[in-house]
Protein backbone atom coordinates (compact mmCIF):
# COMPACT_ATOMS: atom_id res chain seq x y z
CA UNK A 1 0.00 0.00 0.00
CA UNK A 2 2.88 2.53 0.91
CA UNK A 3 3.29 3.23 -2.75
CA UNK A 4 0.01 4.68 -3.25
CA UNK A 5 -0.19 7.24 -0.22
CA UNK A 6 -1.11 10.45 -0.45
CA UNK A 7 0.50 13.37 0.77
CA UNK A 8 -2.23 15.47 2.09
CA UNK A 9 -6.04 14.57 3.40
CA UNK A 10 -8.78 17.40 3.22
CA UNK A 11 -12.00 17.04 5.53
CA UNK A 12 -14.91 18.57 3.63
CA UNK A 13 -15.16 19.25 -0.14
CA UNK A 14 -16.88 22.91 0.05
CA UNK A 15 -15.84 25.31 -2.72
CA UNK A 16 -12.55 26.44 0.21
CA UNK A 17 -11.25 23.08 0.63
CA UNK A 18 -11.94 21.76 -2.75
CA UNK A 19 -9.81 24.76 -3.80
CA UNK A 20 -7.14 24.07 -1.77
CA UNK A 21 -7.10 20.70 -2.52
CA UNK A 22 -6.81 21.40 -6.51
CA UNK A 23 -3.79 23.89 -5.44
CA UNK A 24 -2.17 21.69 -3.56
CA UNK A 25 -2.59 19.01 -6.59
CA UNK A 26 -0.83 21.72 -8.62
CA UNK A 27 2.14 22.02 -6.85
CA UNK A 28 2.40 18.25 -7.44
CA UNK A 29 1.26 17.16 -3.95
CA UNK A 30 -1.01 13.37 -4.32
CA UNK A 31 -4.34 14.65 -2.36
CA UNK A 32 -7.53 13.16 -1.00
CA UNK A 33 -10.42 14.40 0.25
CA UNK A 34 -13.14 12.99 2.19
CA UNK A 35 -16.89 14.23 1.75
CA UNK A 36 -19.88 12.25 3.14
CA UNK A 37 -21.85 13.93 -0.28
CA UNK A 38 -20.79 11.98 -3.19
CA UNK A 39 -21.47 15.15 -5.74
CA UNK A 40 -18.62 16.92 -4.10
CA UNK A 41 -16.34 14.57 -4.70
CA UNK A 42 -16.93 14.18 -7.73
CA UNK A 43 -17.04 17.77 -8.08
CA UNK A 44 -13.03 17.58 -6.91
CA UNK A 45 -12.27 14.81 -8.92
CA UNK A 46 -13.46 16.62 -11.99
CA UNK A 47 -11.80 20.08 -11.29
CA UNK A 48 -8.43 18.29 -11.11
CA UNK A 49 -6.05 19.51 -13.34
CA UNK A 50 -4.86 16.65 -16.02
CA UNK A 51 -1.96 14.93 -14.70
CA UNK A 52 -2.69 15.46 -11.05
CA UNK A 53 -3.16 12.89 -8.12
CA UNK A 54 -6.78 13.89 -6.80
CA UNK A 55 -9.36 11.59 -5.28
CA UNK A 56 -12.24 12.16 -3.32
CA UNK A 57 -13.81 9.33 -1.41
CA UNK A 58 -17.30 9.33 1.36
CA UNK A 59 -15.44 7.30 4.10
CA UNK A 60 -12.72 8.76 6.44
CA UNK A 61 -11.25 5.85 7.53
CA UNK A 62 -10.83 4.85 3.75
CA UNK A 63 -9.15 8.89 3.40
CA UNK A 64 -6.85 8.41 6.92
CA UNK A 65 -5.56 5.01 5.87
CA UNK A 66 -4.20 5.88 2.33
CA UNK A 67 -2.13 9.02 3.68
CA UNK A 68 1.50 9.10 4.61
CA UNK A 69 2.57 9.27 7.93
CA UNK A 70 2.88 11.59 9.61
CA UNK A 71 -0.56 12.19 8.14
CA UNK A 72 -1.80 15.94 7.54
CA UNK A 73 -5.62 15.85 7.33
CA UNK A 74 -6.88 19.53 7.24
CA UNK A 75 -10.85 19.92 7.97
CA UNK A 76 -12.72 22.87 6.59
CA UNK A 77 -16.13 22.34 8.08
CA UNK A 78 -18.60 24.92 9.75
CA UNK A 79 -16.85 26.53 12.69
CA UNK A 80 -18.24 25.22 16.45
CA UNK A 81 -19.75 21.57 17.07
CA UNK A 82 -18.90 19.91 13.61
CA UNK A 83 -15.01 21.24 14.02
CA UNK A 84 -15.40 18.56 17.38
CA UNK A 85 -17.65 16.40 16.10
CA UNK A 86 -14.77 15.89 13.06
CA UNK A 87 -11.69 15.41 15.89
CA UNK A 88 -13.51 12.89 17.72
CA UNK A 89 -14.19 10.79 14.27
CA UNK A 90 -10.71 11.35 13.80
CA UNK A 91 -9.05 10.34 16.81
CA UNK A 92 -9.43 6.82 16.49
CA UNK A 93 -7.86 6.47 13.04
CA UNK A 94 -4.73 8.73 14.10
CA UNK A 95 -1.19 7.75 15.24
CA UNK A 96 1.20 9.71 17.41
CA UNK A 97 3.34 12.91 15.18
CA UNK A 98 0.11 12.71 12.83
CA UNK A 99 -1.06 16.59 12.80
CA UNK A 100 -5.01 17.67 12.19
CA UNK A 101 -5.29 21.17 10.88
CA UNK A 102 -8.40 23.55 10.86
CA UNK A 103 -8.65 26.00 8.22
CA UNK A 104 -11.79 27.66 9.50
CA UNK A 105 -13.30 30.52 11.06
CA UNK A 106 -13.19 28.77 14.74
CA UNK A 107 -12.42 31.20 17.16
CA UNK A 108 -9.25 31.53 19.53
CA UNK A 109 -10.41 29.77 22.53
CA UNK A 110 -12.33 26.55 21.10
CA UNK A 111 -8.42 26.45 19.14
CA UNK A 112 -7.02 26.82 22.04
CA UNK A 113 -9.07 24.17 24.03
CA UNK A 114 -8.38 21.41 21.18
CA UNK A 115 -4.63 22.06 20.95
CA UNK A 116 -4.70 21.23 25.18
CA UNK A 117 -7.29 18.47 24.62
CA UNK A 118 -4.62 16.45 22.29
CA UNK A 119 -1.44 17.21 23.80
CA UNK A 120 -0.10 14.20 25.70
CA UNK A 121 -1.80 12.06 22.83
CA UNK A 122 1.03 12.80 20.70
CA UNK A 123 -1.43 14.20 17.98
CA UNK A 124 -0.67 17.43 17.10
CA UNK A 125 -3.76 19.95 16.42
CA UNK A 126 -3.20 23.26 14.97
CA UNK A 127 -5.37 26.00 13.98
CA UNK A 128 -4.44 27.96 10.65
CA UNK A 129 -6.68 31.17 9.64
CA UNK A 130 -6.88 30.92 5.95
CA UNK A 131 -7.73 34.15 3.41
CA UNK A 132 -8.27 35.26 0.21
CA UNK A 133 -11.41 33.58 0.02
CA UNK A 134 -12.37 31.13 -3.07
CA UNK A 135 -10.40 32.23 -6.04
CA UNK A 136 -7.50 32.56 -3.21
CA UNK A 137 -7.75 29.23 -2.28
CA UNK A 138 -7.14 28.29 -5.50
CA UNK A 139 -4.23 30.21 -6.74
CA UNK A 140 -2.56 31.36 -3.88
CA UNK A 141 -4.13 32.48 0.00
CA UNK A 142 -2.38 33.96 2.45
CA UNK A 143 -2.50 31.04 5.61
CA UNK A 144 -1.90 32.15 9.46
CA UNK A 145 -0.86 29.04 11.38
CA UNK A 146 -0.32 28.67 14.67
CA UNK A 147 0.18 25.60 17.42
CA UNK A 148 3.08 23.46 17.95
CA UNK A 149 5.84 24.91 15.95
CA UNK A 150 7.84 21.56 15.31
CA UNK A 151 4.61 20.05 13.55
CA UNK A 152 4.47 22.51 11.73
CA UNK A 153 7.74 21.95 10.14
CA UNK A 154 5.72 18.79 8.32
CA UNK A 155 2.99 21.04 6.94
CA UNK A 156 5.73 23.79 5.64
CA UNK A 157 6.67 22.69 2.20
CA UNK A 158 3.06 22.23 1.02
CA UNK A 159 1.96 25.39 2.75
CA UNK A 160 4.83 27.22 1.49
CA UNK A 161 4.26 26.35 -2.12
CA UNK A 162 0.28 26.74 -2.51
CA UNK A 163 0.80 30.63 -0.94
CA UNK A 164 0.27 33.56 -2.48
CA UNK A 165 3.81 35.06 -3.27
CA UNK A 166 5.29 38.34 -2.54
CA UNK A 167 8.75 39.42 -4.05
CA UNK A 168 9.48 35.58 -4.09
CA UNK A 169 8.39 34.94 -0.27
CA UNK A 170 5.68 32.69 0.22
CA UNK A 171 2.33 34.61 2.42
CA UNK A 172 2.13 31.92 5.11
CA UNK A 173 4.44 31.39 8.49
CA UNK A 174 4.25 30.02 11.57
CA UNK A 175 2.43 32.74 13.81
CA UNK A 176 2.61 31.62 17.58
CA UNK A 177 1.29 28.89 19.89
CA UNK A 178 -1.64 27.59 21.25
CA UNK A 179 -4.27 29.58 19.27
CA UNK A 180 -2.46 32.03 17.62
CA UNK A 181 -3.20 31.07 14.33
CA UNK A 182 -7.23 31.89 14.38
CA UNK A 183 -6.54 34.74 16.68
CA UNK A 184 -4.48 36.61 13.61
CA UNK A 185 -6.68 35.46 11.59
CA UNK A 186 -9.91 37.05 13.71
CA UNK A 187 -7.89 40.90 14.20
CA UNK A 188 -7.19 40.52 10.33
CA UNK A 189 -10.55 40.41 9.55
CA UNK A 190 -11.68 43.01 12.18
CA UNK A 191 -8.98 45.39 10.08
CA UNK A 192 -11.03 43.96 6.92
CA UNK A 193 -14.20 44.89 8.70
CA UNK A 194 -12.52 48.36 9.64
CA UNK A 195 -11.29 49.21 5.78
CA UNK A 196 -14.69 47.94 4.43
CA UNK A 197 -16.57 50.48 6.38
CA UNK A 198 -13.40 53.37 5.57
CA UNK A 199 -14.37 52.65 1.90
CA UNK A 200 -17.91 52.80 1.94
CA UNK A 201 -17.63 56.39 4.19
CA UNK A 202 -15.48 57.37 1.33
CA UNK A 203 -17.89 56.04 -1.62
CA UNK A 204 -20.78 58.29 0.43
CA UNK A 205 -18.83 61.14 0.69
CA UNK A 206 -18.00 61.07 -2.74
CA UNK A 207 -21.67 60.35 -4.28
CA UNK A 208 -22.83 63.06 -2.55
CA UNK A 209 -20.40 65.43 -3.94
CA UNK A 210 -22.03 64.09 -7.11
CA UNK A 211 -20.31 61.48 -8.68
CA UNK A 212 -21.62 58.65 -10.52
CA UNK A 213 -20.57 54.79 -10.84
CA UNK A 214 -18.54 55.87 -14.16
CA UNK A 215 -16.43 58.54 -11.92
CA UNK A 216 -16.54 56.62 -8.55
CA UNK A 217 -14.94 53.54 -11.24
CA UNK A 218 -12.76 55.85 -12.03
CA UNK A 219 -11.60 57.62 -8.79
CA UNK A 220 -10.85 54.24 -6.99
CA UNK A 221 -9.06 52.65 -10.06
CA UNK A 222 -6.70 55.46 -9.57
CA UNK A 223 -6.29 54.94 -6.09
CA UNK A 224 -5.65 51.55 -6.66
CA UNK A 225 -2.82 52.81 -8.80
CA UNK A 226 -1.01 54.73 -5.84
CA UNK A 227 -0.60 55.06 -2.18
CA UNK A 228 -3.82 53.21 -1.35
CA UNK A 229 -3.00 50.20 -3.56
CA UNK A 230 -5.13 47.13 -1.94
CA UNK A 231 -7.35 44.39 -2.98
CA UNK A 232 -10.35 45.95 -1.34
CA UNK A 233 -9.63 48.99 -3.18
CA UNK A 234 -9.50 46.97 -6.34
CA UNK A 235 -12.29 45.30 -5.93
CA UNK A 236 -14.60 48.36 -5.48
CA UNK A 237 -13.57 50.25 -8.49
CA UNK A 238 -14.43 47.00 -9.98
CA UNK A 239 -17.77 46.77 -8.44
CA UNK A 240 -19.59 50.37 -9.90
CA UNK A 241 -18.86 48.99 -13.30
CA UNK A 242 -20.60 45.72 -12.78
CA UNK A 243 -24.59 45.55 -14.59
CA UNK A 244 -27.70 43.87 -12.91
CA UNK A 245 -29.04 41.58 -15.17
CA UNK A 246 -32.57 42.08 -14.04
CA UNK A 247 -32.96 45.62 -14.42
CA UNK A 248 -29.75 46.77 -16.58
CA UNK A 249 -28.78 49.49 -13.72
CA UNK A 250 -25.35 49.03 -11.73
CA UNK A 251 -25.73 46.19 -9.73
CA UNK A 252 -24.85 48.78 -6.73
CA UNK A 253 -26.71 50.57 -6.79
CA UNK A 254 -29.52 47.84 -6.25
CA UNK A 255 -28.03 46.11 -3.23
CA UNK A 256 -30.26 46.35 -0.21
CA UNK A 257 -27.77 48.58 2.51
CA UNK A 258 -28.44 46.17 5.30
CA UNK A 259 -24.80 44.34 5.57
CA UNK A 260 -24.48 40.50 6.68
CA UNK A 261 -21.48 39.34 9.11
CA UNK A 262 -20.26 36.14 10.29
CA UNK A 263 -19.06 37.36 13.73
CA UNK A 264 -15.28 37.56 13.03
CA UNK A 265 -15.16 41.12 13.17
CA UNK A 266 -17.32 41.49 16.39
CA UNK A 267 -15.20 38.62 18.10
CA UNK A 268 -12.34 41.38 17.93
CA UNK A 269 -14.42 44.16 19.21
CA UNK A 270 -15.05 41.68 22.07
CA UNK A 271 -11.73 40.52 22.90
CA UNK A 272 -9.88 43.57 22.46
CA UNK A 273 -11.90 44.63 25.55
CA UNK A 274 -11.01 42.18 27.28
CA UNK A 275 -7.15 42.84 26.47
CA UNK A 276 -8.02 45.46 27.31
CA UNK A 277 -6.82 47.14 23.85
CA UNK A 278 -8.04 50.16 22.48
CA UNK A 279 -9.66 49.66 18.69
CA UNK A 280 -12.60 51.88 18.31
CA UNK A 281 -12.49 52.15 14.39
CA UNK A 282 -12.98 47.94 14.25
CA UNK A 283 -15.99 48.66 16.87
CA UNK A 284 -17.40 51.19 14.60
CA UNK A 285 -16.96 48.98 11.50
CA UNK A 286 -19.05 46.37 13.55
CA UNK A 287 -21.73 48.90 15.18
CA UNK A 288 -22.00 50.01 11.41
CA UNK A 289 -23.16 47.28 10.13
CA UNK A 290 -25.95 46.80 13.17
CA UNK A 291 -27.26 49.84 12.69
CA UNK A 292 -27.26 49.08 8.60
CA UNK A 293 -30.09 46.11 9.87
CA UNK A 294 -32.19 48.80 11.60
CA UNK A 295 -33.39 49.12 8.40
CA UNK A 296 -37.14 50.30 9.36
CA UNK A 297 -36.12 52.50 12.06
CA UNK A 298 -33.41 54.66 9.84
CA UNK A 299 -36.60 54.66 7.33
CA UNK A 300 -38.95 56.77 9.71
CA UNK A 301 -35.62 58.20 11.36
CA UNK A 302 -34.85 60.00 8.15
CA UNK A 303 -38.73 61.78 7.49
CA UNK A 304 -38.20 63.19 11.43
CA UNK A 305 -34.68 63.97 11.12
CA UNK A 306 -33.94 65.49 7.29
CA UNK A 307 -31.28 66.27 5.93
CA UNK A 308 -29.40 69.05 6.64
CA UNK A 309 -29.01 71.97 4.17
CA UNK A 310 -25.27 72.08 4.11
CA UNK A 311 -23.16 70.90 1.72
CA UNK A 312 -20.36 69.57 0.81
CA UNK A 313 -19.76 71.03 -1.99
CA UNK A 314 -19.33 69.42 -5.76
CA UNK A 315 -16.68 66.82 -6.53
CA UNK A 316 -13.27 69.07 -7.17
CA UNK A 317 -10.02 67.52 -8.02
CA UNK A 318 -9.33 68.67 -4.00
CA UNK A 319 -12.25 67.14 -2.47
CA UNK A 320 -11.00 63.34 -4.11
CA UNK A 321 -7.83 63.95 -2.70
CA UNK A 322 -9.00 65.03 0.91
CA UNK A 323 -11.15 61.75 0.96
CA UNK A 324 -8.33 59.93 -0.94
CA UNK A 325 -5.95 61.36 2.27
CA UNK A 326 -8.70 60.27 4.85
CA UNK A 327 -9.39 57.22 3.67
CA UNK A 328 -4.99 56.43 3.63
CA UNK A 329 -5.20 57.60 7.38
CA UNK A 330 -7.97 55.93 8.58
CA UNK A 331 -6.62 52.79 7.12
CA UNK A 332 -3.79 53.24 8.58
CA UNK A 333 -5.20 53.84 11.97
CA UNK A 334 -7.27 49.93 11.18
CA UNK A 335 -4.09 48.23 10.66
CA UNK A 336 -2.15 50.54 14.38
CA UNK A 337 -5.17 49.49 16.38
CA UNK A 338 -5.55 45.85 15.05
CA UNK A 339 -1.33 45.33 15.34
CA UNK A 340 -1.42 46.55 18.18
CA UNK A 341 -4.13 44.15 19.35
CA UNK A 342 -1.82 41.17 18.45
CA UNK A 343 0.82 42.93 19.79
CA UNK A 344 -0.59 42.65 23.29
CA UNK A 345 -2.48 39.74 23.07
CA UNK A 346 0.87 37.96 22.34
CA UNK A 347 2.12 38.84 25.32
CA UNK A 348 -0.98 38.82 27.86
CA UNK A 349 -2.34 35.22 26.38
CA UNK A 350 1.26 33.93 26.06
CA UNK A 351 1.29 32.85 22.49
CA UNK A 352 4.22 34.37 21.45
CA UNK A 353 2.91 36.11 17.70
CA UNK A 354 5.67 37.39 15.48
CA UNK A 355 4.69 40.74 13.77
CA UNK A 356 7.54 40.91 11.31
CA UNK A 357 5.82 37.76 10.03
CA UNK A 358 2.40 38.99 10.56
CA UNK A 359 2.25 41.45 8.23
CA UNK A 360 4.84 39.84 5.77
CA UNK A 361 2.06 36.99 5.55
CA UNK A 362 -0.71 39.81 5.27
CA UNK A 363 1.21 41.08 1.98
CA UNK A 364 -0.37 38.84 -0.36
CA UNK A 365 -3.36 36.51 -0.84
CA UNK A 366 -5.75 38.07 1.65
CA UNK A 367 -8.75 40.37 2.13
CA UNK A 368 -6.35 43.26 3.37
CA UNK A 369 -3.05 42.67 1.08
CA UNK A 370 -2.03 46.09 0.71
CA UNK A 371 1.32 48.35 -0.13
CA UNK A 372 1.06 49.70 3.16
CA UNK A 373 2.46 46.30 4.68
CA UNK A 374 5.35 46.89 2.86
CA UNK A 375 5.60 49.75 5.47
CA UNK A 376 4.90 47.68 7.91
CA UNK A 377 7.04 44.94 7.51
CA UNK A 378 9.91 47.20 7.51
CA UNK A 379 8.62 48.99 10.52
CA UNK A 380 8.70 45.77 12.28
CA UNK A 381 11.83 44.91 11.12
CA UNK A 382 13.36 47.36 12.40
CA UNK A 383 11.92 47.02 15.60
CA UNK A 384 9.69 43.29 16.03
CA UNK A 385 8.49 44.29 19.61
CA UNK A 386 6.83 48.07 18.40
CA UNK A 387 3.95 48.47 20.21
CA UNK A 388 2.34 50.55 17.46
CA UNK A 389 3.47 51.44 14.17
CA UNK A 390 2.62 55.28 14.92
CA UNK A 391 5.63 55.15 16.93
CA UNK A 392 7.46 54.14 13.59
CA UNK A 393 9.68 57.36 12.20
CA UNK A 394 8.23 56.23 8.60
CA UNK A 395 4.32 55.86 9.11
CA UNK A 396 5.10 59.17 11.64
CA UNK A 397 5.84 61.05 8.31
CA UNK A 398 3.35 59.46 6.46
CA UNK A 399 0.53 60.14 8.83
CA UNK A 400 1.58 63.77 9.44
CA UNK A 401 1.02 64.60 5.38
CA UNK A 402 -2.25 63.66 5.41
CA UNK A 403 -3.83 64.45 8.69
CA UNK A 404 -4.57 67.86 8.02
CA UNK A 405 -6.56 66.49 5.04
CA UNK A 406 -8.67 64.05 7.05
CA UNK A 407 -9.75 66.53 9.72
CA UNK A 408 -10.93 68.63 6.95
CA UNK A 409 -13.01 65.31 5.32
CA UNK A 410 -14.41 64.76 9.06
CA UNK A 411 -15.53 68.63 9.07
CA UNK A 412 -16.83 68.41 6.25
CA UNK A 413 -18.69 65.58 6.79
CA UNK A 414 -20.13 66.19 10.57
CA UNK A 415 -21.42 69.59 8.53
CA UNK A 416 -23.53 68.11 5.88
CA UNK A 417 -24.64 65.10 8.48
CA UNK A 418 -22.90 62.53 6.67
CA UNK A 419 -22.04 59.39 8.74
CA UNK A 420 -18.52 58.86 8.38
CA UNK A 421 -18.44 57.23 11.83
CA UNK A 422 -15.10 55.41 10.86
CA UNK A 423 -13.19 58.56 10.03
CA UNK A 424 -14.33 60.15 13.14
CA UNK A 425 -13.27 57.59 15.34
CA UNK A 426 -9.74 57.23 13.58
CA UNK A 427 -9.49 60.78 14.22
CA UNK A 428 -10.42 60.63 18.15
CA UNK A 429 -8.06 57.68 18.43
CA UNK A 430 -5.56 59.80 16.63
CA UNK A 431 -5.97 62.68 18.63
CA UNK A 432 -6.06 60.13 22.36
CA UNK A 433 -3.01 58.48 21.32
CA UNK A 434 -0.95 61.51 20.57
CA UNK A 435 -1.94 63.52 23.93
CA UNK A 436 0.96 63.69 26.65
CA UNK A 437 -1.43 64.49 29.03
CA UNK A 438 -5.59 63.54 28.68
CA UNK A 439 -8.46 64.84 30.63
CA UNK A 440 -8.49 61.56 32.33
CA UNK A 441 -7.53 63.66 35.53
CA UNK A 442 -11.22 64.60 35.88
CA UNK A 443 -12.60 61.24 35.59
CA UNK A 444 -9.93 59.58 38.22
CA UNK A 445 -11.20 62.96 40.98
CA UNK A 446 -14.63 61.82 39.90
CA UNK A 447 -14.23 57.95 40.99
CA UNK A 448 -12.39 58.98 44.03
CA UNK A 449 -15.40 61.74 44.82
CA UNK A 450 -18.10 59.26 45.19
CA UNK A 451 -16.93 55.85 45.05
CA UNK A 452 -12.87 56.74 46.81
CA UNK A 453 -11.60 54.42 44.22
CA UNK A 454 -8.14 56.40 44.89
CA UNK A 455 -6.15 58.43 42.78
CA UNK A 456 -2.33 58.71 41.66
CA UNK A 457 -0.75 62.16 41.87
CA UNK A 458 1.48 63.42 38.90
CA UNK A 459 3.99 65.18 41.62
CA UNK A 460 4.56 62.56 44.88
CA UNK A 461 4.41 58.67 44.47
CA UNK A 462 1.71 56.39 46.02
CA UNK A 463 -2.43 56.05 46.50
CA UNK A 464 -4.37 58.80 47.42
CA UNK A 465 -8.26 59.40 48.67
CA UNK A 466 -9.31 62.76 49.34
CA UNK A 467 -12.77 63.48 51.33
CA UNK A 468 -13.97 65.54 48.28
CA UNK A 469 -16.80 68.99 48.94
CA UNK A 470 -14.90 69.88 51.92
CA UNK A 471 -13.20 72.71 50.40
C1 LIG B 1 -11.07 36.10 4.27
C2 LIG B 1 -12.41 36.59 4.76
C3 LIG B 1 -13.33 35.44 4.99
C4 LIG B 1 -14.78 35.87 5.01
C5 LIG B 1 -15.18 36.66 6.22
C6 LIG B 1 -16.49 37.36 5.99
O1 LIG B 1 -10.10 36.48 4.90
O2 LIG B 1 -11.02 35.40 3.26
O3 LIG B 1 -12.24 37.29 5.96
O4 LIG B 1 -12.89 34.75 6.10
O5 LIG B 1 -15.03 36.61 3.87
O6 LIG B 1 -15.35 35.78 7.28
O7 LIG B 1 -16.95 37.82 7.18
P1 LIG B 1 -18.36 38.44 7.41
O8 LIG B 1 -19.37 37.51 6.80
O9 LIG B 1 -18.46 38.52 8.89
O10 LIG B 1 -18.34 39.77 6.73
Amino acid sequence: MSNNLFDFGMIGLGVMGRNLLLNMADHGFSVIGFDKDEAKNSALEAAATPGTTVKGVPDLAHMVQQLQTPRKVMMLVPAGKPVDDVIASLLPLLEKDDVIIDGGNSHYTDTLRRVKALEGTGINFMGMGVSGGEQGARTGPSMMPGGNEQAYLHLKPVLESIAAKVNGEPCVAYLGKGGAGHYVKMVHNGIEYAIMQLISESYALLKHAGLNNDQLHEVFKSWNEGALQSFLVEITANIFLQNDDKTGQRLVDVISDKAGSKGTGKWTSQDSMELPVAVPVIDTAVAMRTISGYKDERVQASALYPDSAVDTGHASEEWIKEVHDALYFATILSYAQGLAMLHQASKELTMDIPLPQVVSVWRGGCIIRSSLLEIFTRAYQESPELSNILLNQEVAQLVKSIEGNTRKVVAKAVLAGIPAAGFMSSLGYFDAYRSERMPTNLIQAQRDYFGAHTYQRTDIPGTFHTEWGQH
